[in-house]
């Protein structure tokens, strides 16, 4: 089976959690591309939507599926986000698409975070893709050098500006056999924005695209 194909029903999956009159979170990605579609299809059902990137707002307004403020809200039942590897415990390294921080902050209000992707994502231990993070663009040399006291590698993502006009690092060789520690570690970092690693905050439940249909892993 085509990855495309598992992706597009893992995003499917989650439609049957999204209950009428909900507020829900959208993350980013080829895997919510999906999802978005889906939530289309009950658009008039629900009472509208958080968006963590502009891609994912235009992918929405397309649809002429409401977008809210999160500060205007104050309870969020429901984030929905794919990943790029996710492992037992349901934390997971996000970011490939820039949009770490926004999705970040939406995972932090929400009450349940439903994980959607195919079973490439699937790990037993984090760090197989780099570890992006979100840098204020003045502060690159001095986080990139403690970085590497962190054992990492830290590459500079060519050409690309965040949604909230800072730069990425990609960092290789980190050992992330404690992903709740090093996450803390690089979020004390001066000048780091947001770490991909999602260890604090995991899912709740993961709805995983296999060969064999849709599997559901909770915490
Ligand atoms: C965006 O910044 C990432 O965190 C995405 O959630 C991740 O890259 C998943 O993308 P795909 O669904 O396209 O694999």
């Amino acid at each position: 089976m085509m990855k495309n194909e598992l992706k597009k029903a893992a995003g499917w999956a989650a439609l049957e959690y999204v209950m009428p009159g909900m507020i829900v979170g959208v993350g980013t990605g080829s895997t919510i591309a999906y999802f978005i579609d889906a939530l289309a299809s009950i658009k008039y059902q629900i009472a509208g939507t958080v968006s963590s990137s502009e891609v994912s707002s235009a992918r929405l307004a397309s649809y002429g599926i409401p977008i809210l403020d999160l500060n205007k809200i104050k309870i969020l039942s429901l984030y929905i986000d794919g990943a790029d590897e996710i492992n037992d415990k349901l934390q997971m390294i996000k970011g490939k698409g820039a949009a770490l921080t926004r999705e970040k902050i939406i995972a932090a209000v929400s009450d349940y975070f439903i994980c959607v992707a195919d079973e490439s994502k699937k790990v037993n231990v984090l760090g197989h893709v780099p570890l992006p993070i979100e840098v204020i663009p003045m502060a690159q040399k001095y986080v990139e050098r403690q970085l590497m006291q962190l054992g990492g590698l830290p590459q500079y993502r060519q050409n690309v500006i965040t949604d909230n006009g800072n730069i990425i690092l990609d960092v290789y060789h980190l050992d992330i056999s404690d992903p709740t520690l090093l996450e803390k570690e690089i979020n004390a970092v001066t000048g780091v924005v947001t770490v991909g690693l999602f260890a604090n905050r995991g899912a709740d439940m993961a709805l995983i695209g296999t060969t064999e249909g849709v599997k559901i892993f909770t915490k």
